[in-house]
């Protein structure tokens, strides 16, 4: 086991301020991580950050953080369109990276980064972390001991008004599809498998929005509807949009010949399971299996590898075919031609129950402490 690590975020807006940074605070006090050296290119969110957070060292060039010898796992929380090419910078600087969806945001782009991985001396960690999730992991089990025989169909759902902050979520490389559908297309190719081919239709709800308090043209479709045809057969669909309200009923839905599984709550926030059986003739309903799994967990998973030496379970081959299949529902929506995927991935069999989720033990504790 090595001693705690040193990390280096790349990007200090709301995912960084709001969900990892928080879970860093906890990593530090469990003894896992050292120091923590923090870089945006706005010198105003490294003071926000220094103020809120213990933070030992900021600078504004992501280059010179990614260089620095202080620093073992390179965390890349900025907007999409940069996320390739700091990713590929820090792995070629024998770095360990983790980051946030997409891997990037052109086939070229998310290809070069899986080779870099493949020869790099550090490991690279692609968000979404969904497959990490308790609940997840039971439901993959469930899959693939035949609980509802073989799965036929499936559906995803994750969508919400959309962000009012980072003008880049509306503009070309951004989208609904690569910021919150690919949270979905995890989850799907996790538990059905690869995909062979992909179709969808897109609109946009809105063509103007205020953003950071200014009038924004919408430059990308804001709402999309895809068509998977998983290399088993199945078939599953997904359905995302920045536009959307509200919603009751499960993230995911497994349709299998013997019986239905369903994922409740959001996939990046599980809450529990139901399950029907045609052998039993009744609906039954799991708890969840961690209350406050946080979907940052990637993170914590990621310092536990570095710490113990043990590969990381989530593998970048599956976040390069997710990346295919979004561009590739762009592609279809834009044209209406089912597209033919090219990439593929072997999905990894259920984790060992002792190894499920080590950060939400540390987030479960830190609930229960203050509840005490
Ligand atoms: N906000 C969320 O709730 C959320 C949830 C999950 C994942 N994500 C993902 O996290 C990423 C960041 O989202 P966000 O909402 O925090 O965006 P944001 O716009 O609030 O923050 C991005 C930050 O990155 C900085 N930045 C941009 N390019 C940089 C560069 N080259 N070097 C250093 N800093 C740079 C910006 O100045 C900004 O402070 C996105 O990929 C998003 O999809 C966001």
């Amino acid at each position: 086991m090595n001693g705690p690590v040193c990390l280096g975020i790349v990007g200090c807006g709301s995912v960084a301020q709001n969900a990892y940074l928080p879970l860093i605070v906890n990593l530090i006090a469990h003894g896992h991580v050292r120091s923590v050296v923090a870089s945006d290119v706005d010198p105003a969110r490294l003071e926000e950050v220094r103020a809120k957070y213990p933070i030992d060292r900021v600078t504004t060039s992501a280059e010179e953080l990614i260089g620095s010898d202080d620093v073992d796992i390179v965390v890349v929380l900025t907007s999409m369109p940069s996320h390739g090419e700091l990713a590929l910078k820090a792995l070629q600087a024998g770095k360990h990276v983790l980051v946030e969806k997409p891997m990037a945001t052109t086939l070229e782009a998310g290809r070069e980064l899986l080779e870099a991985a493949r020869n790099a001396a550090g490991w690279l960690v692609c968000a979404p972390h969904v497959q990490l999730s308790p609940d997840y992991q039971e439901l993959l089990r469930r899959i693939g001991r035949g609980d509802i025989g073989r799965p036929l169909l499936a559906r995803a759902r994750y969508g919400w008004d959309g962000p009012d902050w980072g003008t880049w979520f509306y503009a070309p490389g951004g989208g609904p599809l690569f910021d919150l559908g690919v949270y979905n297309v995890t989850s799907l190719t996790g538990l059905l498998g690869p995909a062979r081919r992909v179709t969808a239709m897109s609109a946009l709800s809105r063509s103007e929005r205020v953003v950071e308090g200014e009038l924004i043209r919408v430059q990308t479709d804001d709402t999309f509807q895809l068509v998977i045809e998983h290399q088993s057969g199945a078939l599953s669909t997904v359905t995302t949009a920045f536009g959307m309200q509200k919603y009751r009923g499960p993230a995911v839905e497994v349709y299998g010949l013997e019986g239905t599984l369903q994922l409740l709550g959001d996939d990046w926030a599980p809450d529990g399971l139901e399950y029907w059986s045609n052998a039993a003739g009744a609906w039954q309903v799991f708890d969840s299996r961690s209350r406050y799994w946080p979907w940052t967990d990637g993170l914590a998973h990621l310092v536990n590898a570095v710490r113990t030496g043990e590969p990381p379970y989530t593998r970048p081959d599956q976040a390069f075919h997710v990346l295919e299949i979004m561009l590739a529902a762009m592609e279809a929506a834009r044209t209406g031609v089912t597209q033919e995927l090219t990439t593929s991935f072997v999905p990894p069999e259920p984790m060992p129950e002792r190894d499920r989720g080590d950060a939400h033990r540390i987030h479960d504790r830190v609930h229960e402490d203050a509840q005490s």
